[in-house]
């Protein structure tokens, strides 16, 4: 190689390393991504931190930060689709549980100022507490809840009745009426028909035979409200009769739930 050839070849890698050191690091997707949420987070959530892991799993099977995030969006999304992001009178979150859907309710100031929750998981209610929510209530397993009569213009509960003995869902009903205004909405999911199909032979003996039955079945699971309540489409038809008018029934109307639209009647 001549000294020439050997000279060129320097110049052109004093070059190279000089654009590479001018290069600043790129930072990861991940890294992005994480700052990506926490800006979301503190904008959209209005600084409402991520409860602890056990909270979480109180409320769902996978705990992840991001699954927890994600259902509360996708939740959220349904509640502003039926209620609106501005709501004119108070709206109940039934089974509220960590505030996985209030978390993103909170970036609209009507939410804010409407938004009431309600679970009998203390230890949920109370981290909201510490966490600056207000209107909040904690309650039993059974009626009553701690409201006066027709405080509510509507109402949502996202598988809350999944974790309730179908025995139990008539009265709940009724006590649901008891806190609506007349004319009042209610969105409500339970597990029924498409969890049976889907799940099959994984359900434990002779769950599925009960369901088709006697239209329902409750199944008992450890851990904080793991029980699993299975109403079929006609059951909760006949549970709301006279208390509700249906509005909208969908079978797989929210995840693999059945997802319900009902009008307080009278
Ligand atoms: C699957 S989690 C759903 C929580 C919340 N709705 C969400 O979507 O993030 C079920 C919730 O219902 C609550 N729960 C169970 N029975 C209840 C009852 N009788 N009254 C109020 N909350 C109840 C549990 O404590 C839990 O927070």
């Amino acid at each position: 190689m001549s000294d020439e050839l050997l000279e060129q070849l320097r110049q052109q890698l004093e070059k190279q390393q000089a654009a590479l050191a001018a290069l600043q690091p790129v930072p990861s997707d991940l890294e992005q991504l994480s700052k990506v949420v926490a800006l979301l987070n503190k904008k959209h959530c209005h600084n409402l931190p991520l409860p602890p892991e056990y909270l979480r799993l109180h409320v769902g099977a996978k705990t992840s930060a991001a699954n927890f995030m994600a259902q509360g969006a996708n939740s959220s999304e349904r509640v502003l689709e039926i209620f609106g992001e501005e709501p004119a009178g108070p709206i109940l979150d039934w089974g509220c549980g960590s505030g996985r859907t209030l978390r993103w309710l909170r970036y609209y100031p009507a939410w804010r100022e409407n938004y009431h929750g309600c679970d009998v998981d203390v230890e949920a209610i109370e981290w909201l507490r510490q966490n600056g929510q207000s209107n909040l209530a904690v309650c039993k397993d059974d009626p009553p809840l701690p409201y006066a009569d027709e405080m509510f213009d509507g109402l949502f509960a996202f598988s809350v009745l999944t974790h309730i003995h179908p025995d139990k869902h008539r009265n709940w009903y009724a006590e649901l009426r008891r806190v609506l205004k007349p004319g009042g909405r209610a969105y409500l999911t339970t597990q029924g028909r498409h969890v049976v199909e889907t799940l099959g032979s994984q359900l434990p003996e002779g769950a599925a035979k009960e369901f088709s039955e006697r239209g329902f079945a409750y199944l008992k699971f450890e851990g904080h409200y793991k029980d699993a309540a299975l109403v079929g489409e006609d059951f909760n038809r006949q549970m709301l009769e006279g208390l509700f008018a249906l509005e909208d029934y969908k079978l797989t109307g929210y995840q693999n739930m059945d997802a319900f639209l009902v009008r307080r009647l009278g």
